[in-house]
């Protein structure tokens, strides 16, 4: 490997033991920082321990979790460790039935999430005269700006296409040179249809070669099709807007798992009920703590995603830890075209129409290449059976649901008991028959 391998060559091939003192010198001060904040204040008294009690990397163990509810609870700004005039920009989550997490950045933070999403795109090849294209929604979706910050960091040429449209996407696909794609995994495989149905053949018509993948769980069969039909190197790249969005993980070219940079994280993987970590190499649920921040630092995230560690050293001479592709979660949350939903988001809405009994059944499948929620729920043993009525009810339901989790689910209103909604006396919500081309 020469230099010119890396897009931030000290770090990135810093040894094992410049990477804990780092980490050591980086946690020391993010703890200090984190006193700015009333709610890391009130969580270290509880614990009754103050940041002079880190001493040693292990100490990470005796700092607090924080959880996704903890956010929601001091929605929109109580993590902040910094004032609001030194902060930028936020990102929030989907839903407004409940609080909404909220993430804020300063402008070092920014750059520095820049920072990192360049070294994953130069570490799978892009360099400045390629043409990256974005096919991640903008606005609040941090894969948008992400991405698109870090591409511009490389010096590609950037072409912001955002989600959807797919005959356009391919359009710009072909006219602008497109050689690096951000795509998930199932709209990569839509983008494939269409391209068929449009006459394009990817191996010819277009310069397609390097395609980032996150965001949803996938298979390594189902990478090495979309590789096969694209006719490019499918990396897989895993982000989490708590910690800042795309750029937390990335595979490298050995495509054998995602090194975590390490100077930004420190990375714990524990057992989602006994809290404590286990043992090397076992799966588990990915707790980061992020040592780089200064608006909203996190201490022991808890990401709710399942993986492990990888064992030995990668070829690529990185010694930043692996991480095997994500194995699901330890809650119930639902991806669906790279969004983010949780079944209470959708159950509340529902609540909120007297019309409607409790039971409902939600079906996640892949129809003509596209993924659909479609959601069944009863109506309520008084209500009408006038037609027009229903579907003025079933349209009003759907747009609610629009606005809280931001896919158009279908929604069919079926006949009070028609619905089996339990199995062993357990109700079963979610039905995901989704498959990858
Ligand atoms: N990325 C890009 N395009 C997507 C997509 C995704 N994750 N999911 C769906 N699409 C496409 C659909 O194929 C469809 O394309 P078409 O215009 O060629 O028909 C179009 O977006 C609209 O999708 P549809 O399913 O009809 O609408 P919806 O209202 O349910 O979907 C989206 C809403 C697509 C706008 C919403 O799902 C979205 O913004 N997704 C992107 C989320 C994202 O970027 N997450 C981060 C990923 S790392
Ligand atoms: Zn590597």
């Amino acid at each position: 490997m020469s230099y010119s391998d890396y897009f931030n060559p000290e770090v990135e091939t810093l040894s094992v033991e410049g990477l804990k003192a780092l980490q050591l010198e980086r946690l020391q001060k993010t703890v200090r920082h984190c006193m700015n904040s009333p709610f890391y204040q009130k969580k270290f008294q509880e614990l009754g321990i103050t940041p002079e009690d880190i001493k040693t990397l292990d100490d990470v163990q005796k700092l607090p979790f924080t959880s996704k509810e903890d956010l929601r609870e001091n929605y929109p700004f109580g993590l902040a460790c910094v004032p609001m005039k030194d902060c930028v920009r936020l990102h929030s989550s989907s839903g407004t039935t409940g609080n909404p997490t909220v993430v804020l950045h300063t402008q070092k933070d920014l750059e520095e999430w820049a920072n990192a999403v360049a070294r994953c795109l130069w570490m799978v090849g892009s360099r400045p005269e390629d043409v990256f294209q974005n096919s991640a929604g903008y606005g609040m979706f941090t894969a948008g700006l992400g991405f698109q910050y870090g591409a511009e960091k490389v010096g590609m040429l950037t072409v912001p296409a955002a989600a959807g449209n797919t005959i356009r996407q391919i359009k710009f696909i072909k006219d602008f040179g497109t050689s690096v794609l951000h795509a998930i995994p199932s709209y990569a495989s839509r983008i494939y249809e269409v391209m068929k149905e449009e006459g394009v053949d990817p191996r010819k018509d277009t310069k397609l070669r390097v395609l980032c993948i996150g965001a949803e769980p996938h298979s390594e069969e189902q990478r090495q099709r979309i590789e096969q039909n694209l006719g490019v190197k499918a990396y897989n790249s895993y982000g989490i807007s708590e910690m800042m969005g795309p750029g937390v993980a990335f595979e490298c070219q050995e495509q054998n798992g995602l090194h975590i940079w390490e100077d930004y994280f420190i990375v714990e993987i524990i057992d989602p009920v006994t809290l404590k970590p286990v043992p090397d190499g076992e799966l588990g649920e990915l707790v980061l703590t992020i040592i780089n921040r200064e608006a909203m630092p996190l201490l022991r995230y808890r990401t709710r995603d399942l993986t492990r560690i990888l064992p030995g050293e990668c070829p690529c001479g990185r010694h930043h830890k692996r991480l095997a592709r994500l194995q699901g979660r330890s809650d119930d949350m639902m991806i669906l075209k790279g969004v983010n939903i949780f079944p209470i988001q959708i159950e509340k809405i529902l609540l909120g129409f007297k019309e409607l009994s409790t039971d409902y059944l939600i079906t996640l499948e892949t129809v003509d290449s596209n993924d659909i929620m479609t959601i069944e729920v009863e109506i309520s043993q008084m209500f009408t059976d006038d037609y027009s009525r229903l579907k003025a009810l079933e349209r009003e339901i759907t747009r609610q649901l629009k606005d809280e989790i931001l896919i158009t689910p279908r929604v069919k209103l079926v006949p009070k008991g028609s619905l089996v909604v339990s199995d062993e006396k357990k109700a079963v919500r979610v039905k995901d028959l989704r498959k990858l081309f």
